[in-house]
């Protein structure tokens, strides 16, 4: 078996035929990588500075250097690794990256003309590989309805560039060096805004780089399967599930790859949503066969929690509490040597950027961190590599209904940090309900997949309500929902009135001790998308 499995993972690679992306500091570089892997071409995110040495080793079939906040003609500002230039690749230079990379190449970039934000209209001047047939406005020429964020512009074209596109204030919007496969956009291709951008960057990952289109669903599944049974061998596995995504995905996979190795312990400590214990042994215990440990721990987590207010304190504990559980019951299974966790490529940017100070502090998450050292077990993280979008992909190729793979994220603390200061049980209660009514009717609504997170909180504060002839005082609601690409900035969801106003009556008619329901209008920054 373990014979059979690496001949096959030598037989595909689905990484080999990958891209660099280097990132130079933009809220979207993310983004950039997920466009290519949806173009089916492995990708890795990298910083600006890493070493020739690195470049060369990591032996991309094409490079994308990302936009940046910093100005290209600033002598002290990000430059582009010596070797991406060496390498005889494709390079594509977004926003930031088109303009370093013309400075380094000996052209010009220069500042202080009028800043171009929002949708512009690119001209296509020359069709190239990259545009050729694209056209949004049916217009001759052809144009582009494309986004544009930059002060800075490329002025003079170094050697060996010609232009490609134009916009009203970015003369040269688009550049070309045709022979050594170089391109430079000054719009953002990996936005939705920019209509074509996609069908852009997918052109310049299979035609330019000449990328096969390995990094599907299957493969995915294919490749973690044969990674982890050549990893963990005949050991055992054991998962902490959640309920959320990454830790069902996660289940789902390892019960294909592993099946009776593995055993998931699910902690119910009483701040889950509404539904979510029972739903959690309905998908893997009854309909997967998985071997799930339900532990009710409701009780233990309220009492740990008794009288205490801080946030942060209430993650701690809440964190803790569950390692202990989930710890008691470890231990009762004999043999374990792996602990399985659920860390996505977000994750591991995120903590690869706090290390060289270049992500903002996180709060303490409650994964099960902590763990492996204590019970001494290696870690397996099968989604390491990848985005929470191909996390919900795979997770529906394997089966997993979609109604839990498209769920909006919910912190590990639960309803720990959705309850405002002290968390008691009969709080827990009114919000899991209140939750509910709001979730289902954006499912009922169709709104559910058009937001991306909607929660309810309990506001510990009495107000005053008359029901029928009598006044009564009870507590608050307060309704959360909000846009957003990353959970880095935040829009409130402009939900319709009549949506909000069904929602507070059912919350008041039908929750006992609710008075009053409200909806938060703050955006991020400066409010946070959770309350605590
Ligand atoms: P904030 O409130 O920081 O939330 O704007 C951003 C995203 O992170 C989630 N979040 C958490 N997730 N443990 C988690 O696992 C936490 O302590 C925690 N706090 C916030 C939040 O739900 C949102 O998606």
């Amino acid at each position: 078996m373990q014979r059979l499995v690496t001949a096959r993972m030598s037989d595909l690679d689905i990484h080999s035929e990958r891209l660099l992306v280097l990132d130079f500091g933009s809220q979207y570089t993310q983004l950039i990588a997920r466009r290519v892997r949806e173009a089916g071409v492995y990708c890795e995110i990298h910083p600006f500075d890493m070493s020739n040495a690195q470049v060369r080793d990591y032996a991309p079939r094409g490079i994308i250097l990302s936009g940046g906040p910093e100005s290209a003609i600033a002598t002290t500002s990000p430059r582009v690794p010596a070797a991406v230039f060496e390498l005889q690749v494709p390079v594509l230079g977004i926003c930031y990256g088109m303009q370093v990379m013309a400075a380094q190449l000996g052209g010009e970039v220069e500042g202080g003309h009028e800043r171009e934000f929002g949708y512009a209209q690119v001209e296509i001047t020359d069709p190239c590989p990259l545009f050729a047939g694209l056209n949004d406005s049916d217009s001759t020429p052809p144009q582009l309805d494309a986004w544009m964020s930059h002060g800075d512009r490329v002025t003079r074209l170094p050697q060996g560039f010609s232009a490609i596109g134009s916009s009203a204030n970015a003369p040269l919007a688009a550049m070309a060096d045709a022979g050594r496969h170089y391109y430079g956009v000054q719009f953002h291709p990996e936005v939705t805004q920019t209509r074509q951008g996609a069908e852009i960057l997918r052109r310049f990952c299979v035609d330019v780089c000449k990328c096969g289109q390995l990094w599907t669903a299957q493969n995915i599944i294919d490749d973690s399967i044969a990674h982890v049974r050549d990893l963990v061998g005949s050991d055992k596995v054991l998962l902490g599930l959640s309920g959320g995504v990454d830790s069902s995905v996660v289940a789902a996979l390892l019960a294909r790859a592993i099946g009776e190795q593995l055993t998931c312990v699910f902690v119910d400590t009483g701040l889950l949503r509404h539904g979510e214990g029972d739903q959690v042994m309905e998908t893997f215990a009854e309909h997967m066969g998985v071997n799930v440990i339900r532990v009710d721990a409701g009780q233990r987590f309220y009492a740990a929690l008794k009288g205490v207010i801080d946030p942060e304190e209430k993650r701690k504990i809440i964190g803790g509490m569950f390692i202990d559980v989930f710890d008691e019951q470890a231990h009762a299974i004999q043999d374990v040597k792996w602990l399985a966790q659920g860390t996505i490529y977000p994750d591991v940017i995120e903590s690869a950027g706090a290390k060289t100070g270049k992500a903002k502090v996180i709060k303490s998450h409650h994964n099960v961190g902590g763990l492996p050292e204590k019970m001494h077990l290696k870690l397996v993280e099968p989604l390491r590599e990848l985005f929470k979008d191909e996390v919900r992909r795979i997770g529906v190729s394997l089966g997993l209904p979609e109604e839990m793979v498209q769920r909006h994220p919910f912190p590990g603390p639960g309803l720990g940090v959705r309850i405002i200061g002290e968390v008691k049980e009969e709080y827990a209660e009114i919000l899991r309900l209140a939750d509910h009514i709001l979730i289902s009717e954006l499912h009922a609504h169709n709104l559910y997949n058009q937001v991306s997170q909607a929660f309810a909180v309990f506001l510990p504060v009495k107000s005053v309500g008359v029901m029928g002839d009598g006044r009564r005082h009870d507590w608050v609601i307060a309704l959360r929902s909000v846009d957003t690409i990353d959970f880095m900035t935040a829009h409130w969801s402009r939900l319709p009135y009549d949506f909000l106003e069904l929602v507070s009556r059912r919350i008041i008619n039908e929750i006992e001790g609710v008075s009053r329901v409200t909806y938060d209008i703050s955006s991020k920054p400066p409010a946070t998308i959770e309350w605590e």
